[in-house]
């Protein structure tokens, strides 16, 4: 089966083709950078205008690429939420055009689960990857989340802890705001951290008991703003290289300690690590070194499938769509990801209402 992806919940316009195995047969991705770098954010109403343009031309190169184009399609899957409403908007209504012409099963696919799954993507130009069996624990840490799950099966996925505040992503964006550096912050502070020294500026670790597996980083960010305050910005490239390095530093530490916390709670022994900023090489570095030391296998999709792509929205329906299931051409988007919970929202884009006590 041949599974046509789009993705087009934030400032990526995607489109992708995959086998139900997870081959991935054409990736084409539109990034819209140069248009939300000015203002150091992404700008919800230029990101959807940028995807009208984009959507078309970027989902006719997927197919371009492959032998037998659009003709070659078995199903297609579109991220439903969440996201930014005005952009999700612009690649569901495509793939629903596209769905009803064609006749062809579309299902909608929340975008955390596109991540958790990245793993299972086998990329032509690069060496057959070894994918985890289920269960695992699941890092998913971008620009909009940063949480932990237990992945049991592809449709039962339980959220074991998010941040309180601020997501990893949202930190490294808004300290290089904060540093002058440009958007987005964090491959700019991954590349400055590798030639500077961690903990050569002191940061607090934050939520550094063993008796919680929530994350919280706008202390961190308050912390640089505070030293930035005091000391200004490094004039020279080695302290910066030095203050970067120790705030990406803290960060890493958080994240894999909590992980390794979280397989140790779960009783797992596999970890899987995606989203955005599971690009970062020393995240990378550090989540390899602690895992191994432990007898824990880490698996971490290459820095393409990490950051949004149509391909894990792809694989992340290939069970649904291999079961014969199609949703219905009604189904609405989700800007949220329910309270930050997950299975709040029905598939018809209804909300399921959240119990009084529910954690
Ligand atoms: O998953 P993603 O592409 O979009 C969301 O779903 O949010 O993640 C984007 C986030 C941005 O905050 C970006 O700064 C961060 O991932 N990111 C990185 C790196 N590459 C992207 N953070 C740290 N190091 C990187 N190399
Ligand atoms: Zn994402």
């Amino acid at each position: 089966m041949r599974v046509l992806g789009i993705e087009s919940s934030c400032d990526e316009t995607a489109a992708a083709l995959v086998t139900e195995t997870g081959e991935v047969l054409a990736d084409v991705i539109a990034s819209q950078i140069a248009t939300h770098s000015p203002y150091g954010g992404i700008v919800p109403e230029l990101a959807s205008r940028a995807h009208m343009k984009a959507v078309i031309p970027v989902i006719r190169r997927a197919l371009d690429k492959v032998p037998g184009g659009l003709s070659g399609v078995d199903a297609i899957a579109v991220t439903q939420g969440p996201g930014l409403v005005g952009s999700l908007l612009v690649g569901v209504q495509v793939a629903k055009a596209l769905a009803w012409s064609l006749d062809k099963p579309l299902v909608g696919v929340n975008h955390l689960d596109g991540h958790l799954f990245a793993v299972y993507l086998q990329r032509p130009d690069q060496p057959a990857r070894q994918t985890p069996s289920m269960p695992y624990v699941g890092l998913l840490v971008s620009g909009g989340h940063t949480a932990l799950y237990r992945v049991q099966a592809f449709d039962d996925i339980a959220l074991l802890a998010q941040t309180r505040d601020d997501a990893a992503g949202e930190a490294f964006d808004k300290a290089a705001k904060l540093l002058g550096l440009g958007y987005p912050g964090g491959p700019i502070i991954d590349k400055l951290a590798a030639k500077g020294e961690a903990g050569s500026v002191a940061f607090p670790m934050p939520m550094a008991s063993r008796k919680t597996l929530d994350f919280s980083f706008s202390g961190l960010k308050t912390a640089l703003a505070r030293h930035v305050q005091t000391c200004g910005v490094p004039a020279n490239e080695a302290e910066l290289a030095d203050l970067c390095a120790s705030f990406q530093g803290v960060i890493v530490e958080s994240l894999v300690r909590k992980s390794l916390l979280a397989c140790e709670q779960e009783g797992l022994d596999r970890l899987v690590i995606t989203g955005g900023v599971a690009a970062n090489r020393g995240l990378r570095a550090r989540a390899k070194e602690a895992c191994d030391a432990r007898g824990i296998q880490v698996f971490v999709p290459p820095p393409i499938s990490c950051t949004d792509n149509a391909a894990m929205i792809a694989i992340a329906a290939a069970h649904r769509l291999a079961a014969g299931e199609r949703d219905e051409l009604s189904f609405a988007v989700y800007s949220r990801d329910p309270d930050r919970k997950r299975g709040k929202f029905r598939r018809d884009g209804t909300l399921v209402e959240r119990k009084p006590n529910a954690r």
